[in-house]
């Protein structure tokens, strides 16, 4: 506490980041990052734009990102919403659609940002338990059982679970709220779930919410983005530039469009990490391991015997950092991401030991 706070600041719980530790050579497999660099077109682009231009601002309404995204999602540039990481994206989204007078509605187990932002805007919510198995139960969202939400928010796949909704699933939802917006936060969805972007143009309540951080090796260079219907993405439009006109700079832009056009890399080194991710988890099963079904890149896995945080930090012992989460009902869960082949097999190598000692 200061005397020159303002009196919300020490209100707030922030939101704690996975560990970005400064040493070399960790198994840095905590903050659910792509192993595999960025396509090397990326880092052309980005070299092409460092000249004197920078010392211009860059286009405050990203057209060429935004036209980019469009294409490579199948959706229209004036649908589309860009941002400094989907973080950022969210952060709007919470004050420009998720504020209402009814609760905002999500997982008891999800992203943890999500009760960072109701504290930073005031807004009220209400958490719908997971089932006995990690998954979100639909029913929680339709105003059969609990009434009519304010809004909802739900990540598709589910953090830190990996496990995903059907496409059909989630348009039970949207559709069965027609009057209330859904946010579907699809940050890791490139790594098996279905998108649910192709129902933006028959659902003016659903934003979608995606991120170059994850499945195109980008998580340095900060860019997100929503695609929603037009009133939507106006309320975003109209937050943002209440805030920060220029949330993607020149460089950023450069590289994002460079990624996106890049489909081949991006093909190859996605289906790379869902290959490693079957892996991954036939070793930990293994080792006596139980690892939720997970659609993202990573898995979250427990062991019946073995507690949690003394196998997170036997692994850091041995430079290798997991992420795990001080929570009730997931205490005992590892969240481990999917890293190259070569870190695959330190991870299991390092825990059999663990186990065996
Ligand atoms: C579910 C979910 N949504 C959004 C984000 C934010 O990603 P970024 O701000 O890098 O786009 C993350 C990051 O870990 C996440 O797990």
């Amino acid at each position: 506490m200061s005397r020159f706070w303002s009196p919300v600041v020490g209100t707030l719980s922030p939101y704690v980041p996975g560990e970005q530790p400064k040493l070399q050579n960790l198994v840095k497999l905590n903050t659910n990052e792509h192993p595999y660099g960025p396509s090397p077109k990326v880092l052309d682009a980005i070299r092409a734009a460092c000249d004197d231009t920078l010392k211009l601002y860059p286009d405050p309404s990203s057209d060429r990102l935004r036209e980019a995204i469009a294409t490579a999602v199948g959706a229209q540039p004036q649908q589309v919403f860009v941002g400094n990481g989907s973080d950022e994206v969210l952060a709007h989204a919470f004050l420009a659609l998720l504020k209402h007078d009814r609760p905002l509605r999500f997982p008891d187990i999800t992203y943890s940002f999500y009760p960072v932002y109701c504290g930073l805007y005031g807004i009220e919510f209400e958490l719908m338990p997971l089932t006995a198995d990690f998954r979100i139960d639909v029913e929680d969202y339709l105003p059969a059982r609990h009434g009519q939400a304010g809004a909802i928010i739900f990540p598709n796949p589910n953090a830190p679970t990996g496990r995903a909704l059907s496409a059909a699933e989630v348009e039970r939802i949207v559709a069965g709220n027609p009057d209330t917006v859904v946010v579907v936060d699809e940050a890791y969805v490139d790594f098996g779930a279905e998108s649910v972007i192709p129902l933006v143009s028959r659902y003016d309540n659903l934003l979608v919410v995606q991120t170059l951080s994850k499945s195109r090796s980008l998580a340095g260079l900060r860019v997100g983005f929503a695609v929603g219907s037009a009133a939507l993405i106006d309320g975003l439009e109209r937050v943002k530039n209440s805030f920060n006109s220029y949330p993607i700079d020149r460089l950023a832009s450069a590289g994002a469009v460079a990624a996106l056009e890049d489909t081949e890399y991006f093909e190859q080194t996605r289906n790379a990490v869902i290959e490693t991710r079957s892996r991954m988890t036939a070793g930990l099963e293994s080792l006596g391991f139980e690892v939720l079904p997970s659609a993202a890149n990573f898995v979250f896995a427990r062991h019946p015997e073995k507690d949690a945080a003394t196998l997170a930090a036997a692994l850091r012992e041995r430079s290798i950092i997991v992420r795990h989460f001080r929570h009730a009902r997931i205490d005992q869960f590892l969240r481990i991401t999917v890293g190259t082949e070569g870190q695959c097999d330190m991870l299991l190598q390092a825990l059999d030991k663990i186990l065996q000692a």
